[in-house]
């Protein structure tokens, strides 16, 4: 391992004393006996990694075509695939130990900055299988000082339930949702999920400043503190997609839909419009806004109306925190004339790539390139091939990655995110 420079030592020492946390001493002390205290220790080296680790991580993050073409084959291996599952009964049993848990993880179970320290984010975390994904998300997000809500299906199998339950039951700032709902596709219940989080993420602290929403197969492409700064510079904005509605989605909101044998279903029947006429605007499930924007969607009795209204319409996340965006007098809303739309490609919540968006490099239609990975449901599963540019964007998170498309993606993305965490130490 690699030896830890003076530098270092006296920085990770020097925030120790900062924060006064015995605990940390104590783990340091622990590091050190054993001869392993490197600043290179928290590094994700080849010792931890799965299979994955045959990659070349530098050449795919930098797009080289050899390295791609190799870690496409290796995805494409049954072998490997195989190898790279990891059984909800592994995490049951490895959770039953926190402490080594953590550490084999390499949680960093202590705030990096005092500015991260001081700027608390909360989570909202809807999943409903796929543990590996869940676990690798929560380790690729996790500090101390934020705040967890994680929302598990209410039709998860029992095994998910119960590793998800394990892994939250290590860290006190991670919890499972009071009120699970059953989700299902499109419908309101996938609202409901997040709004149950909200209001026990709400009530669970006064101190976080921002909320963000993720879901299983998101990522991050930032670390921590970059995001607290980037959501510094908001100066208590909210940044989501929230334009005008395409006369092509209208009847989604027009018509009255139900859950039949848990689906959703237009039953042909006409909605009343929307309460106080408010505007519907067109946007996404992810969002990333203020704490005085959570509180307006728990209490403002405005937008209480909203929500009942909107319970019988189809995909409802794709305008509730859209519309909600721009009712005044909500805390971080913008207007709602037409010149403060804002594109997903714009606000920082969610990168996703959409099949109808994507073409050559050269055409002026293309938003971005052709999907490296596959698609589901008209959306992107990146492949390794998409890391280049995908971590050029500039938001906080990216959607969708997948273990069972392309574990080499994720593997190669959480190594990049710890190397810039460790390198912020400097
Ligand atoms: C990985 O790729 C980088 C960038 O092309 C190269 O410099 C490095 O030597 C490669 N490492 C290995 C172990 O092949
Ligand atoms: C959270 O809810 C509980 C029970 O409803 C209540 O007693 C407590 O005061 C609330 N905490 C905050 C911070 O609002």
């Amino acid at each position: 391992m690699r030896l830890l420079k003076r530098g270092r030592l006296s920085l990770l020492f020097g925030l120790t004393l900062v924060l006064g946390s015995v605990w940390m001493l104590s783990l340091l002390n622990e590091l050190r006996t054993d001869g392993s205290l490197t600043y290179g220790w928290w590094e994700y080296t080849d010792v931890d990694g799965g299979p994955e680790k045959q990659c070349n991580c530098s050449a795919i993050l930098q797009g080289e075509t050899e390295a791609l073409e190799e870690a496409k084959l290796l995805t494409l291996s049954e072998d490997f695939q195989k190898s790279v599952e990891i059984p909800d009964e592994y995490y049951i049993n490895a959770a039953k130990d926190c402490r080594n848990f953590k550490l084999s993880r390499k949680y960093f179970t202590f705030p990096l900055s005092k500015e991260e320290e001081e700027f608390p984010l909360a989570f909202s975390m809807v999943v409903h299988h796929k543990v590996q994904n869940f676990e690798r998300l929560l380790r690729a997000i996790y500090a101390p000082q934020n705040i967890y809500c994680v929302h598990v299906d209410k039709k998860s199998e029992t095994s998910v339930f119960a590793a998800i339950m394990a892994i939250t039951s290590c860290f006190p700032n991670v919890f499972m949702v009071r009120r699970p709902v059953s989700v299902v596709y499109a419908a309101w219940p996938r609202v409901q999920a997040d709004l149950n989080c909200m209001a026990d993420l709400y009530n669970a602290s006064t101190e976080w400043k921002y909320f963000i929403n993720v879901c299983g197969q998101d990522f991050p492409l930032k670390t921590n503190l970059e995001m607290v700064r980037m959501l510094r510079s908001l100066k208590g904005r909210n940044s989501m997609e929230s334009e005008q509605m395409p006369a092509e989605k209208k009847w989604r909101v027009t018509n009255v839909h139900q859950l039949v044998n848990g689906q959703i279903q237009g039953i042909g029947k006409q909605k009343e419009p929307p309460p106080f006429n408010l505007p519907i605007f067109s946007g996404n499930a992810y969002i990333v806004v203020s704490r005085g924007y959570i509180r307006s969607v728990l209490e403002d009795d405005r937008i209480q109306t909203l929500i009942e209204w909107a319970k019988d319409t189809y995909s409802p996340d794709e305008f509730l925190w859209a519309t909600i965006q721009r009712i005044p007098g909500v805390p971080g809303s913008t207007r709602p004339n037409r010149k403060y739309d804002m594109t997903d490609m714009n606000a920082v919540a969610r990168l996703v790539k959409w099949q109808g968006h994507e073409g050559p490099q050269d055409s002026l239609d293309a938003v971005y390139s052709e999907c490296h990975g596959n698609h589901v449901r008209e959306i992107c599963v990146y492949g390794a091939g998409d890391l280049r540019w995908i971590i050029a964007q500039h938001h906080l998170f990216a959607n969708k990655f997948d273990i069972d498309t392309d574990p080499i993606a994720i593997y190669c993305l959480e190594k990049y995110l710890r190397q810039k965490v460790l390198a912020e130490l400097h």
